[in-house]
C-alpha cells in the first residue's frame, strides 16, 4: 500500500491528516529605538537572567531566553498595527517572564505559564520590581487531554532531545482563563517542537488569535488561526 502523502498545508495528528487553519501574517517588524523604560527593564532582565543561568545550570536546562529586543519589536508592531482581536496575551513557557512583562508594558493584559517553579518565582520578582501587572502561574500550557497528541507530535519529529514537558497538570484553572481566551500567544519552542506548539494552538486557541513564535536564529513568525479546528482528537 502506498504511504499517505502529506497534503500541502497539513499537519499530522494522532487521528491522521487535517487542514491547518493557520495563515502567515505579514507585518513589518522594524526597530532600533527602544523606549527608555523598556531599555532599563531589559538591562535588568538580562543581568538577572545571566545570574540565574550561571547559578543553576542544571535546573535551568530547559530554559533558553529569546532575544528580548527582537520579540519586543514584534509585539510593538502587532500593537501598533492593531491586528490582534483583543488585548489578552499569554506566554507559553514563560521562563523569566520577560516577554509577558514586555507585553504588559505595551498595554496587553499579560499572563505567563511556566513549568519550573524557580523561573516562576524569578518572573514574579522581576515584573513586581517594575510594577508590571502580569499573572505568572506554575504549571503546563499543554491543556489536559492534549497529552496523547503532544507525545505523538514529539515522537513524529527527528529531534534528538525534547524539552517540552507533556505530562504535567495544566495551569488554566488556576489562571482562570482557557487557551481560547487569549488573543495573542507567544512561544519559543526548542528546535523540533514548533509543530507541536502550532498544533496545540490550532486545536485550542480562539479563532482569530495570533501565534507569535521565536526561533533560535533570532527571527519570529506570526500566524493567525483563521478557521475552527476540524480534526477529531
Ligand atoms: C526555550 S525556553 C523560552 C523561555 C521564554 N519564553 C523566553 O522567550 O525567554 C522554554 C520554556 O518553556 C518551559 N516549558 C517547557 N515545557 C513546558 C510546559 N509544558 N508548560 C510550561 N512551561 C514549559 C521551560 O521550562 C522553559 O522555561
Amino acid at each position: 500500500m502506498a504511504a499517505a502523502r502529506k497534503p500541502y498545508g497539513a499537519h499530522r495528528s494522532v487521528a491522521g491528516w487535517f487542514d491547518v487553519p493557520l495563515v502567515d501574517v505579514d507585518i513589518s517588524i522594524i526597530g532600533s529605538d527602544l523606549p527608555e523604560d523598556v531599555d532599563v527593564f531589559l538591562r535588568e532582565a538580562d543581568s538577572r537572567v545571566g545570574r540565574f543561568v550561571q547559578d543553576s545550570p542544571v535546573r535551568a536546562a530547559g530554559f533558553v531566553p529569546s532575544d528580548f529586543e527582537t520579540v519586543y519589536y514584534a509585539l510593538r508592531a502587532i500593537a501598533e498595527a492593531n491586528i490582534a482581536s483583543g488585548s489578552s496575551f499569554c506566554e507559553w513557557g514563560s521562563g523569566f517572564g520577560v516577554v509577558a512583562s514586555l507585553a504588559a508594558m505595551l498595554g496587553f493584559q499579560a499572563s505567563g505559564i511556566e513549568i519550573e517553579e524557580g523561573l516562576v518565582d524569578a518572573a514574579q520578582r522581576l515584573s513586581g520590581d517594575f510594577g508590571l501587572p502580569v499573572d505568572f502561574i506554575q504549571g503546563s500550557f499543554v491543556p489536559s487531554g492534549a497529552e496523547p497528541f503532544a507525545e505523538q507530535a514529539l515522537a513524529d519529529t527527528t529531534a534528538e532531545f525534547f524539552w517540552l514537558v507533556t505530562d504535567a497538570d495544566d495551569a488554566y484553572e488556576e489562571l482562570g482563563l482557557e487557551p481560547d481566551d487569549f488573543d495573542v500567544i507567544f512561544a519559543y519552542p526548542w528546535p523540533g517542537e514548533e509543530g507541536l506548539i502550532a498544533g496545540l494552538f490550532e486545536r485550542y486557541a480562539a479563532q482569530g488569535a495570533l501565534l507569535l513564535m521565536y526561533n533560535q536564529f533570532n527571527s519570529v513568525s506570526l500566524q493567525r488561526k483563521v478557521a475552527k479546528w476540524s480534526g477529531d482528537f
